[in-house]
């Protein structure tokens, strides 16, 4: 089980080229079952939850081509995809596996995919995806583990009024999806707003889906019978992006990120200026960010976009513990989502949690330990930690982190931080 071992406490210097966004890709590829024409992706960070994703539709029968090197462009034609499924070894290590289920159905009127079951961060239902596709009139039945739906008589899906209870990022992904081939219109109301979704839209239009209103709360789609091979560029990686923010802002480095979207990060770039941190847009596509010389504590509350982000959360964490003052983290997306601050408390931090609420004291110093990682943005934040704790801090399971970062120690080790792989 590879590991990950920093010594803290050089500032970081330099440049560093963002990956395209993860969460883009994955529904971008699901979007290639919708069509028996080739999709091409450009952008695609080379991360294991992508090669997931591209083992999964090539088990539906999808030809998936990648050639090895990032940036990564990658090839998909799923021209027979018939009584295809996703089976549980691969769905349990990637819950987006649920993407492909409303593409299937409404290709070929019938799927069958693993419950994805719960993570470290929660339970993470689907029942709001299962909920909308009825609405479209497919029957959906959960047995074994699995669920099963087919749109009786074969036929199409059809268009309805969907309304989601709740804002569901993969859930309006996958209506989207359904909605680009069903038989009339769809209406999605509380539509989830993050820039994943504007970008499969983006797709979907040059596949020759109809799509207005992506990026806002109601999104009107009318569904069309056939849609048809596009190349698409993946959006920047946002998360990653604010990753290497909070890095440069931790270490009281320069850093300049290229190849990102600063119109993605503005809710993550005002809370970081809040605590003294200093960001510029230096060139299209372009932030510089300088540590404060003093961190000031700031409070932030996780909510959907365009508000702060969830999956920011845990990195910032890590800044305040080196920020003056109290931070008060609400969490109101997922309901265990502080697993990195017992982590981060062993290294030194002062945390308290009181259920979805999260209280920093800082600065205090943190010291270098062995630290278990417990998801992905968990393990992110414990590199920001290790990376400005004195000694040497290991990082046990980063599998978490290899699932959404590209290259990490590399990139890092880039800009000066003394990181390295071992087993
Ligand atoms: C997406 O997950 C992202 N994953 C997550 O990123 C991200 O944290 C999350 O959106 C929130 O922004 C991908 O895009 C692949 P949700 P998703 O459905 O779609 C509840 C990362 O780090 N809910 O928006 O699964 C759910 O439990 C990952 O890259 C239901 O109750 O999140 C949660 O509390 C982690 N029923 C809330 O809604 C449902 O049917 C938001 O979940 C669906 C969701």
């Amino acid at each position: 089980m590879d590991k990950l071992l920093i010594e803290g406490g050089i500032p970081l210097e330099g440049s560093v080229r963002i990956s395209g966004a993860k969460n883009a890709a994955l529904p971008a590829m699901a979007a290639a079952l919708l069509t028996s024409d080739r999709v091409e992706l450009t952008n695609v960070p080379h991360v294991r939850d992508i090669i997931t994703m591209g083992k999964l539709l090539a088990h539906m029968g999808a030809i998936v081509e990648t050639p090895e090197l990032p940036p990564t462009s990658m090839t998909i034609q799923a021209e027979q995809v018939n009584g295809a499924e996703a089976p549980y070894e691969l769905v349990r290590t990637m819950r987006a596996s649920i993407l492909t289920l409303g593409p299937l159905v409404a290709r070929t009127g019938s799927a069958r995919v693993s419950l994805p079951g719960g993570c470290a961060i929660g339970a993470r239902p689907v029942d709001l995806h299962l909920k909308a596709l009825e609405q479209m009139g497919a029957e959906i039945g959960t047995s074994h583990g699995y669920v099963e739906a087919r749109v009786p008589g074969g036929g199409r899906l059809r268009g309805g009024n969907v309304f989601f209870d709740k804002i569901t990022v993969t859930g309006t992904e996958n209506v989207l999806m359904a909605a680009a081939l069903a038989e009339g219109e769809t209406t999605i109301g509380n539509a989830a707003q993050e820039p994943e979704i504007t970008d499969l839209a983006d797709l979907l239009i040059k596949m020759g889906a109809d799509i207005e209103g992506a990026g806002t709360s109601t999104i009107r789609v009318s569904g069309k019978e056939q849609l048809y091979g596009a190349t698409h560029r993946v959006i920047p990686d946002r998360i990653e992006a604010g990753t290497f923010l909070v890095a440069g802002a931790i270490t009281n480095g320069s850093l300049e990120l290229t190849y990102c979207e600063p119109e993605h990060l503005r809710s993550i770039i005002a809370k970081l200026r809040d605590t003294g941190v200093e960001i510029r847009e230096t060139a299209p596509g372009t932030l510089s960010v300088r540590g404060a010389r003093k961190l000031i504590a700031a409070d932030v509350r996780t909510e959907e976009y365009p508000g702060f982000a969830t999956d920011m959360q845990a990195q910032f964490m890590a800044l305040a513990t080196q920020a003056k003052g109290t931070s008060v983290i609400t969490e109101t997306i997922f309901e265990n989502r502080f697993l990195h601050a017992s982590e981060m408390i062993r290294m030194g931090a002062n945390i308290s949690i009181e259920g979805r609420r999260a209280v920093v004291h800082g600065p205090t110093e943190l010291s270098g330990t062995g630290v278990i990682a417990s998801d992905l943005r968990a393990s992110a934040s414990l590199v920001l930690a290790g990376l400005v704790a004195k000694g040497e801090t290991l990082i046990d399971r980063v599998y978490h982190i290899d699932r959404g970062y590209e290259r990490i120690e590399e990139k890092l080790s880039s800009v000066g931080a003394r990181i390295r792989r071992v087993q």
